[in-house]
């Protein structure tokens, strides 16, 4: 088993550890403006605007059957889709409001055929829930709110009752966790307690866990399904720390204990979460795959997001996206599926990344930069029982301790220094055809 060990938590988070990838789906009207999913606050867009995007919602090409195809043929093994995101529009048939996909030209519940779908290629199923609405009515204005600026914002606000709204979420989490079976993964988003206040505005302000009634949001759900993974971002800490669109640079860690805790990095294929036409910073394959290494060389998960176009379907960018990592993943997985961080004893070498299966008997070398003939590692010498490569079981070989170091000629080179616990791998001179090749070194008991 893995040396490490990490906060517990109520959740069940063995299947969510051993998975490491999953794809993050970020759906709704925003999908039409095509500018970002923020994009009803960013411009500051009137209800009666917006409702031209409620009126034309028509996904004619959805089709989550293909969406579930390509997220398991990039090797993901669970899925989060926005059942509601901050413009409050709902993807499924919610009793408890008008706002939603039944009444629009798409006619249908879009959640439902999403988890069929998905469950019937054998993935995991989240929801990710926006604590956030634009829409609601009983929601205060506040400084993210699309009607901030507006004159009579501060009358618009008379009698609006956040109590109501807490209630609806917790009708609408009910409803989530009631009728789509078995939920392994509930993404509440986001809190900004203590967000600046706008300084001609005092009376606004930022919402969070009290806002949400967070206790007794998360007592429902649990009580609906005990197992669930649930974030951290009602600010009532549960399972799972989320950090978005940057890279840690070690395992993420309890703020108080220090113990480490499951996390998850969330991430986009380019600048939005939302599908957008126009933006163009379009992460390379190389450093889409690496972004996935790093998470699990740290012992996180990769979420990474995926936002399908008005029509329903993923745009070719994303299909592209997609494919790079399934091209990646479909011969190298063994060094992601159940592996985590190395035990610190082994250190990777310059350019290079390494992960470790879960139960310590193999460790994984990622080549970043390919090396020139031979990889040396200190710590490994008289450790390592057979080396291959993951894409295609070819043998590497490799020589360690004095003597085989000596036979070697590596004696004789200048600047490698020879401990006895120098492992020497021997590399061919041309890169094997792989974005980026992994070495699996079987571990002596
Ligand atoms: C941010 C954004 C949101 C996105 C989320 C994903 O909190 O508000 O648009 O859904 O990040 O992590």
């Amino acid at each position: 088993m893995s040396s490490y060990v990490t906060r517990k938590t109520p959740g069940d988070t063995e299947w969510f550890t051993a998975s490491r990838f999953g794809m993050f789906i970020h759906w709704g009207l925003y999908s039409m403006p095509a500018r970002h999913e923020w994009v009803k606050t960013r411009e500051k867009i009137s209800e009666e605007k917006y409702e031209q995007y409620f009126k034309h919602f028509n996904p004619d090409q959805y089709d989550p059957k293909e969406w579930a195809k390509a997220a398991k043929a990039a090797g993901m093994k669970y899925a989060v889709l926005t059942t509601k995101h901050h413009e409050g529009f709902c993807l499924f048939d919610s009793q408890y409001t008008d706002y939603k996909c039944t009444n629009t030209p798409a006619g249908r519940d879009l959640v439902k055929e999403y988890v069929d779908a998905f469950r019937a290629e054998g993935l995991h199923i989240g929801f990710y829930y926006s604590l956030i609405d634009w829409h609601h009515p009983d929601f205060p204005i506040d400084m993210l709110h699309p009607r901030r600026d507006d004159e009579n914002a501060y009358e618009l606000n008379h009698g609006r009752d956040m109590r109501k709204y807490a209630e609806y979420m917790r009708n609408q989490v009910t409803e989530l966790l009631t009728n789509y079976g078995k939920i392994d993964v509930l993404w509440f988003d986001f809190s900004y307690s203590r967000h600046e206040v706008p300084k001609d505005k005092p009376w606004m302000k930022g919402k969070g866990k009290d806002d949400w009634e967070a206790e007794k949001l998360i007592a429902a759900a649990r009580s609906l399904q005990p197992h669930i993974i649930i974030d951290n971002r009602t600010e009532l800490e549960q399972d799972l720390w989320t950090p978005e669109q940057y890279q840690p640079m070690e395992w993420v860690r309890h703020q108080e204990t220090g113990e480490l805790v499951t996390w998850e990095a969330c991430q986009t294929f380019s600048g939005s979460w939302g599908y957008h036409r126009d933006e163009a910073t379009w992460k390379s394959p190389e450093l889409l795959i690496r972004m996935l290494i790093n998470t699990v060389s740290l012992g996180g998960n990769l979420l990474m997001n995926v936002g399908p176009n008005a029509r329903g379907v993923f745009d070719s960018r994303a299909k592209a996206a997609l494919a790079a990592y399934g091209e990646w993943m479909s011969v190298n997985s063994r060094s992601i599926y159940n592996c985590t961080m190395a035990e610190p004893k082994f250190k990777a070498p310059q350019d290079c990344r390494l992960t470790q299966s879960m139960d310590g008997k193999r460790l994984y070398v990622h080549l970043y930069a390919y090396p020139f003939g031979k990889l040396f590692m200190p710590g490994l010498g008289g450790r390592v029982e057979y080396a291959q490569f993951v894409h295609d079981n070819s043998e590497v070989l490799f020589v360690s301790g004095h003597g085989e170091l000596v036979n070697a000629g590596i004696h004789m080179k200048e600047g490698v220094s020879q401990t006895e616990d120098l492992l020497v791998l021997d590399l061919p001179p041309v890169k094997p055809n792989v974005l980026i090749p992994v070495i699996e070194l079987f571990l002596k008991d």
